[in-house]
C-alpha cells in the first residue's frame, strides 16, 4: 500500500522549516503535521518551538476525541478558539496537554486517502485569523505536491521492481534453454549411433535386414525424445526480442541506489559513490544491467546486515578502462570464505535461508551477455569487492 511509504529525510527537513516558521509566524507553542497510522495517529513534525508539549514520534489512538481526528473525518478545516468554552471540545484529550485553541486542514495523498493534518495549537484562547487559515491551505498544498513526488517515485519503483522480476525470469528461463539444449544434446548423439549401426548391418554381405531395422528403430525413438525435449524448450524459452538501449551507466545506477535508498536506511548502510564523470554510453539492456545492480546491493545489505553494530559502508564505483567500463560494489560485512568465492557464481549455491543462489549467476550470465565478465575478490581492509566491466561497444 502505498500510504505505509516513508516520507524521505529531505522533504522531512523541509517540512520541518514548514512548521518552525507556522510557529513563529501564528505565535503558538506549537505547529504540527500529523500522520495517520491506523489505528493511531502520530506526530510527523512538531515546530521546535518553546512549550511544544508534543514530540516527534509521538502516538495518540484514534477514536478518542482528538482536534486532528475530526478534521480527518469531516477533510474540512476546524477552528476551535476555545475548547473550555467550547461544550464539544472540554473533554478532548489535547486539553491534558494544555492545548486549549486549535486551527488544522486535512492533507491528502494524491488518490484522495487522508494523510493527516498540518494545525497550529495554543496553550490560550485564540480566534486565529483567516489569513492564518488561508497559510495553513497554502502550505497544506505544498505539502501535497510532495507527497505526488513521494507517490509517484514509490510508483516508479513498482514499476521498475516489475520490470527486474520480469528480466529475472528471463535469466532463469536462459538456464533452462541451456540446460534443456544440453539434455537434446544426448538423445541426438544416439540417433546417430544407431543409424551408422543400420548402415553397417545393411552394408553386410548379405545385408542384415533384421538388425538393420532394430537399430533403425532404436534411432526413431531416439528422435521422437528429442523432439520433445525440443517442443518444451520451445514452450519454455520463447524468446523476447533483445533490447538494446543506449545506457548512460551512472545514470542507472544512480537511479538503482535511490530505489534501494530505504532499504539501506533500514540497514543502517552509508552508501558512497565514486562515479567516474564523461564516461562513454554503453550498448545494451538498461534493465538487465540495473538488475545486476540490484543484485549486488541486495546482496551486500544482507551480507553486512550479518555483522553486530559495526560500520556498515557500501562503496559503489565506475572508472573507465581500456575499451570497458569498470563497475566495483564494494561492502564491509563478513566477506566471502576463500573457498566460496567462485562457488558463490554457482546455480543454487545460497548460505540464506530463504536465498534461491539464483542471484549472482543471473548477474554473470548477464553480464557476459554484454562482453563482458564479473568477478568476486576480498574488499579491503574487510568485507567483499564484486566487480565488473562492460564493453563500451558491447551489444545485450
Ligand atoms: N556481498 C557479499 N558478501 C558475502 N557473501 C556474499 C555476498 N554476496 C553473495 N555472497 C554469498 O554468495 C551466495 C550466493 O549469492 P546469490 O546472490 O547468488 O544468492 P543468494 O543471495 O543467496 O540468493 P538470491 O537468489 O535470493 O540472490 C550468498 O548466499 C552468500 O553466501
Ligand atoms: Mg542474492
Amino acid at each position: 500500500m502505498l500510504h505505509n511509504t516513508p516520507v524521505p529525510a529531505e522533504i522531512l527537513r523541509k517540512w520541518q522549516g514548514i512548521v518552525d516558521l507556522l510557529a513563529d509566524i501564528v505565535r503558538v507553542p506549537s505547529a504540527l503535521i500529523m500522520r495517520v497510522e491506523p489505528p493511531n495517529i502520530k506526530v510527523l513534525v512538531a515546530s521546535e518551538s518553546e512549550r511544544n508539549p508534543y514530540e516527534p514520534g509521538e502516538e495518540a489512538s484514534l477514536n478518542t476525541g482528538l482536534y486532528c481526528e475530526t478534521v480527518m473525518n469531516t477533510r474540512q478545516p476546524l477552528l476551535v478558539p476555545d475548547a473550555l468554552q467550547d461544550e464539544d471540545w472540554k473533554s478532548n484529550p489535547d486539553i491534558k496537554l494544555g492545548m486549549i485553541s486549535y486551527l488544522g486542514v486535512p492533507i491528502s495523498w494524491p488518490d484522495g486517502d487522508i494523510f493527516g493534518t498540518i494545525c497550529v495549537l495554543d496553550g490560550q484562547s485564540n480566534g486565529y485569523s483567516d489569513l492564518y487559515l488561508k497559510l495553513l491551505l497554502q502550505w497544506r498544498d505544498v505539502l501535497q505536491a510532495d507527497l505526488t513526488s513521494i507517490a509517484t517515485s514509490e510508483q516508479r519503483f513498482r514499476t521498475m521492481q516489475a520490470e527486474l522480476a520480469h528480466a529475472n525470469r528471463l535469466a532463469t528461463l536462459g538456464q533452462l534453454t541451456a540446460s534443456i539444449t544440453h539434455e537434446v544434446k544426448q538423445p541426438v548423439a544416439a540417433v546417430l549411433l544407431n543409424a551408422q549401426a543400420a548402415q553397417r548391418f545393411l552394408a553386410r554381405q548379405p545385408p542384415d535386414l533384421e538388425g538393420g531395422k532394430k537399430a533403425m528403430d532404436r534411432a526413431v525413438q531416439d528422435c521422437i525424445r528429442a523432439a520433445e525435449v525440443v517442443d518444451r524448450t520451445r514452450a519454455l524459452g520463447r524468446k523476447e526480442a533483445e533490447r538494446k538501449d543506449s545506457v548512460e551507466i551512472n545514470k542507472a545506477i544512480a537511479e538503482v541506489i535511490g530505489l534501494t535508498r530505504n532499504e539501506l536506511l533500514k540497514n543502517s548502510v552509508e552508501v558512497q559513490t565514486q562515479l567516474a564523470e564523461g564516461l562513454p554510453v554503453i550498448q545494451g539492456s538498461r534493465v538487465q544491467l540495473q538488475q545486476v545492480m540490484l543484485n549486488l546491493i541486495v546482496n551486500a545489505i544482507e551480507a553486512m546486515s550479518q555483522t553486530g553494530d559495526d560500520r556498515r559502508d557500501l562503496l559503489i564505483s565506475t572508472r573507465s578502462q581500456a575499451d570497458c567500463i569498470l563497475i566495483a560494489v564494494r561492502d564491509s560485512g563478513p566477506g566471502l570464505p576463500e573457498g566460496a568465492i567462485e562457488r558463490a557464481f554457482e546455480a543454487f549455491y545460497t548460505t540464506k535461508s530463504s536465498g534461491l543462489g539464483m542471484g549472482l549467476s543471473i548477474c554473470r550470465s548477464i553480464i557476459e551477455d554484454h562482453g563482458g565478465r564479473l568477478w568476486a575478490a576480498a574488499n579491503e581492509p574487510n568485507g567483499a569487492a564484486f566487480q565488473f566491466t562492460i564493453p563500451i561497444n558491447s551489444v545485450s
